[in-house]
Parts: structure tokens; C-alpha cells; sequence
């Protein structure tokens, strides 16, 4: 297998992750079928409905119905149960021929069996590991992402509608990557989704911050459409101007560097 890919979206509430995810999706199962891995990070779910997917097992609904079993269970049946970790968090994985996806869903914390949690790490981390691409939707911050078994992020896009404040998201996620509180990235790069007018302003704002323009993504009436209709994304024609735009982006984010 080559090397794997670490694609992670992150963003203020609201400024299109999913959406921007889920047209990242369509253009990366085309380039690479079958080697993709989706992730909803978002502890709020959503994506599966953006790409199409129906999946109701999450990584959570796992985790808690194994650390519930293991509070219960005698030192014999906490073998069995540690037995059968691998086997239980892969059903949480929705595997199809063009892409997979796996939802994180809530990590509530209850007892401690910091054994039964190891393996739960282990058998997500051997998920991820058998995919070439792994493509993340994040939330706001990077706290899910960090709180898991993502050790490394090869490119982090910031989504930002062209507010000021989502630019401000942006720069804290900046500095928290740079302080060294989240994973470590190779490239990083701002986004400004769902624009309609002249983006030049932001651009400057980020550059003197130091944040790396990767692109923008027009406002689309067919991706708001798609959205109210809870549409798959996936079924954008290929000239839609808001996915031929994502398709630029990931061209532009992987070619520079942060
Ligand atoms: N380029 C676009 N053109 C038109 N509408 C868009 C575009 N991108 C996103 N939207 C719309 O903006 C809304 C928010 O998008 P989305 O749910 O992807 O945001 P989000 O950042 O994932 O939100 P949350 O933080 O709640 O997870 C949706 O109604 C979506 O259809
Ligand atoms: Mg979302």
C-alpha cells in the first residue's frame, strides 16, 4: 500500500464542512475507488445523509455498549469481551465498493477500563490504516480529531463562509496548530465557502496572518437545494460549479505546502 493521506476539515458551526466534505468525497472515490475511508468526527453526525449513507452504528454506540458489558462482567467474560473488540468496532465501519465511511459519534466516558479503551483505539486505528485516503469532517475545533487516533494530519482545510468571525475560527485553529495542541499537519489552508462576492479582503486578512489561501468555493443554489432535500451530494452533476471548485482545492492544498 502507498502511504496514507490525512484529509481533515475543520471550521467554524455552520460554514459548510459536511457539505464541502461530502463534494470532497465525490471527487476522491472517482480518483480512487475503493480506497477511501470518510469519517464523521462531528459528535452531532450529518454527513451520512450528505453522502448518501444510512449507517446508524457509531464508533460510540460501540464503545459504550462494550465499556456497559465490561462493567458487568467477571474477570473471565472481560477476556471474552476484550476478545471480541476488533470485531465489534468493525461494525460500526459501512463498507461499499466506491467508498467506506465510518461515523465517531458521541465519546462519552463512563468507568474506566483503560484496557477494553486501548483495544477500541487499536481496532480503529487498524480501520484507518487499511485505507489509502481518510477524509474527515470535522467540528468547530480539532477536539474530536485530537481526542482520537488521528496521530497525523497531512492537510487540514479551515472552511470559512466570508465572515469575519469564521476568518477568526480560523486563526485560533491556526494557532492551535502551531502551538503544537493538535496533530501535527503538513499542509494547512484556508477555504472561503459559499461566496458570492469579491474575496479579495479576506484574502489579504489571511495572508497577513499567515494562513495559506487554498481556494474558494461559490455560493450554489444546487448544493443548498440538495441539502433542504436531504440529497446526496454525491449525485451533483459534474459540472457543478461548487464541486468542479472543491476538485481545484484539493489540487491546490496537496501541490503547496503550509
Ligand atoms: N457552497 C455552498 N453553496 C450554497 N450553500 C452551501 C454551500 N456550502 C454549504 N452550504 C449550505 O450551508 C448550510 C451549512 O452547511 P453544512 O451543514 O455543510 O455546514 P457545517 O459547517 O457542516 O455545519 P455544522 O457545523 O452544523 O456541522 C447548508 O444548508 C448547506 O447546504
Ligand atoms: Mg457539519
Amino acid at each position: 500500500m502507498s502511504e496514507q493521506k490525512v484529509i481533515a476539515v475543520c471550521g467554524k458551526g455552520g460554514v459548510g464542512k459536511t457539505a464541502f466534505t461530502a463534494m470532497l468525497t465525490k471527487v476522491l472515490m472517482e480518483k480512487a475507488p475503493g480506497k477511501l475511508l470518510v469519517v464523521d468526527a462531528d459528535p452531532a453526525l450529518g454527513l451520512n445523509y450528505a453522502i448518501g449513507r444510512e449507517s446508524e452504528t457509531t464508533i460510540g454506540s460501540i464503545r459504550e455498549m462494550v465499556l456497559q458489558k465490561a462493567e458487568k462482567s467477571t474477570k473471565n467474560e472481560l477476556t471474552e469481551l476484550a476478545d471480541s473488540v476488533e470485531y465489534l468496532t468493525a461494525q460500526a465501519l459501512d463498507e461499499k465498493d466506491n467508498f467506506s465511511f465510518l461515523a465517531m459519534g458521541r465519546m462519552n466516558t463512563i468507568g474506566c477500563f483503560c484496557s477494553i479503551n486501548d483495544l477500541l483505539k487499536n481496532a480503529i486505528e487498524n480501520i484507518m490504516h487499511s485505507f489509502e485516503i481518510v477524509l474527515i469532517d470535522g467540528e468547530a475545533g480539532l477536539e474530536q480529531i485530537n481526542r482520537q487516533v488521528i496521530e497525523k494530519i497531512d492537510t487540514l482545510i479551515l472552511i470559512t463562509d466570508t465572515s469575519f468571525r469564521g476568518l477568526q475560527t480560523v486563526r485560533h485553529i491556526k494557532k492551535m496548530v502551531d502551538e503544537g495542541l493538535v496533530p501535527a499537519c503538513k499542509n494547512l489552508g484556508v477555504v472561503f465557502n459559499r461566496a458570492q462576492s469579491d474575496v479579495s479582503a479576506l484574502k489579504e486578512f489571511a495572508e497577513k496572518e499567515h494562513i495559506h489561501v487554498i481556494g474558494s468555493v461559490p455560493y450554489d443554489k444546487q448544493v443548498e437545494q440538495f441539502d433542504l432535500e436531504g440529497r446526496s451530494l454525491l449525485e451533483l452533476p459534474e459540472n457543478n460549479p461548487a464541486l468542479k471548485a472543491v476538485a481545484k482545492c484539493i489540487e491546490t492544498a496537496e501541490s503547496t505546502g503550509k
